[in-house]
Order: C-alpha cells, then sequence, then structure tokens
C-alpha cells in the first residue's frame, strides 16, 4: 500500500501559507510537526463545550473531561502496546527523562553507572548530569561509528555490574539513526540495569511497540507527533512504576496527608502532581486517533522517498557533506556545505520559503563527534512532497551559490 501526501495536506490549514512569496515548504519536523485540523479541533471543542479539572469534581463537566483526559491515556497506551496505568502524562519528553532519573536517582550511590551514547539529544543526557553532579554517578557514553551507527559492541563492553540504567534513544534527531534498542535492552537486563528509550524521534517515525523492546521505560513528546505541546508521555514497566518513589509532590499524587505524614497514590496518579495538562492530553489522543487511519509501514516508506529524493537530487555535490548515513535510517537529512555556515543557509533557504533547522541540534557531544559546530537538518514528516523534496535540493542548490 502506498501513501498519498496530497490526501492529507488540506488538512494541515498551515500548509497552506506563503513564506517570503514562495509557497511554504516545511522541513523542520525533527523539532515539531504541524497539527491537523483533527488535533485543533479537538482541543477547542474541549475548550468551548466541555472542561473543568479533572479527577475532582461531582459535576457533569469535570466527569467529562475526567473521561477524556483517561481515554486518552488509553489510546496512548494501546499505541504503545502497554497496559493503561503504565502511561503517564508529562509535559513533554524532557520532563519524562526528568521523572525517570530524578526517581530512579534516589536509591543510587556514589560510582553506579549509567550509560548513554554519544548520540542522545541534551535531555536524555542533562538530567543523568544532575544526578552525576548530585550523586556521584557516572557517565558513560557509547560511541557512534563513522556512518552514524551506534557502535553496539563498546557498549556492550560499558555494562558491568554497577550499570543503574542505560538509556538511549530510538532514534536520533540528527543521524535519522534506528538503534537496536531490543538487543540493547536485553544485554543491559543480563546486568541487571534498568533501561529507558527515548522515542521522542522513534515514537514518530519508528516501531514504539514497548512490550517487543522488552524496555523498562520508553519516553515521547506529543508536538512531534502533530499533537499539541506541552505533554509528554512516560511508559514505564508496571513494576518498574510500582517500586519508583514520587518525583515532584502536589496534589492528586497521594493517598491520604496528614500533619506529619504521607503516603502516596499508586502509578501512574503517584506522577502527576498536580492539575495535568488536560487539553493538551487530549489533543495527544487525536492526534494518535488521527494517525491510526494510515498504514504505519506505508507512511515511512514515504517519508524515507522523500529524503532519498532530496539527496538524489543533489546527486553528491562535492560541497556538500552528509553526517549519518546509517542502513536502515530514518528520514532526517544532517549535513554541513563547505564554505558556509549552516546559520546561513537555513536563512538563505528561508527567502525560498524552505524552513530547516540549523546548529547544534541540543546534541552538542555528537557535533564533537563529527568535527563540526554545527549542521543544517531537513526533516521529513508525512504530508510533505516528492515536489517539496526537489524545491528544498534546488534552494539549497541555489542558496550555497550565495557562499562561493
Ligand atoms: C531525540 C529527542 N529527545 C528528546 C527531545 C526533547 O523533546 P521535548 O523538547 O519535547 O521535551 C527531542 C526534541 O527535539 C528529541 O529529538
Amino acid at each position: 500500500m502506498s501513501f498519498d501526501p496530497h490526501s492529507i495536506r488540506d488538512q494541515f490549514p498551515i500548509l497552506g501559507r506563503r513564506v517570503n512569496g514562495a509557497p511554504l515548504v516545511y522541513l523542520d519536523n525533527a523539532a515539531s510537526a504541524q497539527k491537523p485540523n483533527a488535533v485543533i479541533d479537538s482541543m477547542a471543542q474541549r475548550m468551548r463545550t466541555s472542561y473543568a479539572n479533572v479527577h475532582r469534581g461531582l459535576h457533569t463537566l469535570a466527569n467529562e473531561t475526567t473521561e477524556a483526559y483517561e481515554a486518552a491515556r488509553g489510546i496512548v497506551a494501546e499505541y504503545l502496546g502497554a497496559d493503561r496505568d503504565e502511561i503517564v502524562f508529562t509535559r513533554g519528553g524532557t520532563e519524562a527523562i526528568n521523572l525517570v532519573a530524578g526517581s530512579l536517582g534516589v536509591g543510587m550511590a556514589e560510582g553506579d553507572e549509567v550509560v548513554l551514547t554519544e548520540m542522545e539529544h541534551h535531555s536524555n543526557i542533562v538530567p543523568w548530569h544532575l544526578l552525576r553532579e548530585r550523586k556521584g554517578v557516572v557517565l558513560r557514553f557509547a560511541r557512534v561509528a563513522e556512518d552514524g551507527s551506534l557502535d553496539v559492541e563498546h557498549l556492550m563492553g560499558l555494562l558491568g555490574p554497577r550499570t543503574r540504567v542505560v538509556a538511549l534513544t530510538h532514534m536520533s534527531n540528527v543521524l535519522g539513526t534506528i538503534n537496536p534498542v531490543q538487543a540493547v535492552t536485553e544485554a543491559a537486563h543480563a546486568v541487571g540495569a534498568k533501561v529507558l528509550v527515548d522515542g521522542c524521534q522513534g515514537a514518530v517515525h519508528a516501531t514504539p511497540d514497548v512490550k517487543a523492546i522488552g524496555c523498562d521505560f520508553y519516553v515521547f513528546t506529543g508536538h512531534k507527533l502533530y499533537g499539541p505541546t506541552g505533554i509528554g508521555v512516560l511508559y514505564g514497566k508496571a513494576e518498574a512504576l510500582a517500586a519508583m518513589p514520587p518525583w515532584q509532590g502536589g496534589g492528586e499524587m497521594i493517598e491520604s496527608v496528614s500533619i506529619g505524614r504521607v503516603t502516596y497514590a499508586e502509578p501512574p496518579m503517584r506522577f502527576e502532581a498536580g492539575t495535568p495538562p488536560i487539553v493538551e492530553a487530549i489533543g495527544l489522543g487525536a492526534a494518535i486517533d488521527w494517525l491510526a487511519q494510515f498504514d504505519r509501514q506505508a507512511v515511512h516508506a514515504h517519508e524515507k522517498a522523500l529524503y532519498e529524493r532530496a539527496l538524489e537530487r543533489i546527486n553528491g555535490a562535492n560541497w556538500f557533506r552528509q553526517i549519518g548515513t546509517a542502513p536502515g535510517k530514518g528520514a532526517i537529512l544532517a549535513f554541513t556545505v563547505e564554505g558556509a555556515h549552516a546559520h546561513d543557509i537555513a536563512q538563505v533557504l528561508d527567502k525560498y520559503g524552505v524552513a530547516v533547522r540549523a546548529g547544534q541540534h541540543c546534541a552538542e557531544p555528537l557535533m564533537r563527534r563529527f568535527d563540526v559546530t554545527s549542521s543544517v537538518r531537513a526533516s521529513f514528516a508525512l504530508y510533505n512532497t516528492l515536489e517539496e523534496a526537489d524545491a528544498f535540493a534546488d534552494a539549497l542548490v541555489k542558496a550555497r551559490q550565495f557562499f562561493v
């Protein structure tokens, strides 16, 4: 089955925009994806017709909103192949990782080890650095090979009796590399370590089947999955969440509170202190429901075709250096242009209506690994077309002319 982006583009109002006199070509999807009407309408409808705080009211609007919020939890659980009590709503992928690091960190001691990879987003590095500073935990980084694939052998060699956590990305937000998270999970479990998979990209462009992966935690963020900002997801295996202390304190995460004592609610409520992002969770549910109408493999194949088309059009130009060519990678194209700074290229592309990212992509260790200070990144989504891939490549060739 093939996927036709033209059939869905008019469901994304923003894609009809013009930018600097040209039709918008939005290729900054790895940073944040655009939203279909199904998401926008579900959120507006909620606020227009039935909105109240969740879990605490006895009136109709509170009950209706609670039902919708909990239905969203069910939709997310199904998307990941998890049970609903294994889904914690957070305010983003970053918060979900901080939650795990903060909560697991309570039980960690000086000299305990956390294994990461050189291709992690800062969101999956800095929370562990905080633990290093607080607890004296040791961070070990698995190497990335020249083609952008994970050096799995090196990672396996870092595992040992002091490894408490292995935290790695499902798909790199720069290289597009899709990591063998299942094999890493098996090896980590063999030394008694917990595994956190950062699925902020993987939940969109790979297969986020948490039971097949076997990981203890899987994290993703709503806004890259065509949903709203302000909502993230932490999947935690039931037994892992049950053993974890709360991360933040506040309303709704307790069983009882008295002057001298507090007891905590069961997961997932234990980890949802205060008023949660209600409308955002419902919007995320709408995004996943909307996506469910498409054949996942066909969407991935379409995105890959866009990436290949852009590369084909650039046709190995000698001024173009691609970063990340691992086999089976997703549709992200990171590169440098000889003689031009990445920021300058992105600014000139914008003049042609082409939106790309330039900089370090919150992955400074990876930039250092590839000996660059920044790169340009074009990242493709299901609504992009082959014509847009051509427009991007043609604009890039023209942009480069400014710097020769
Ligand atoms: C791989 C990866 N992890 C984590 C994040 C952080 O997501 P958020 O900023 O939504 O918390 C991102 C966002 O760029 C990402 O690409």
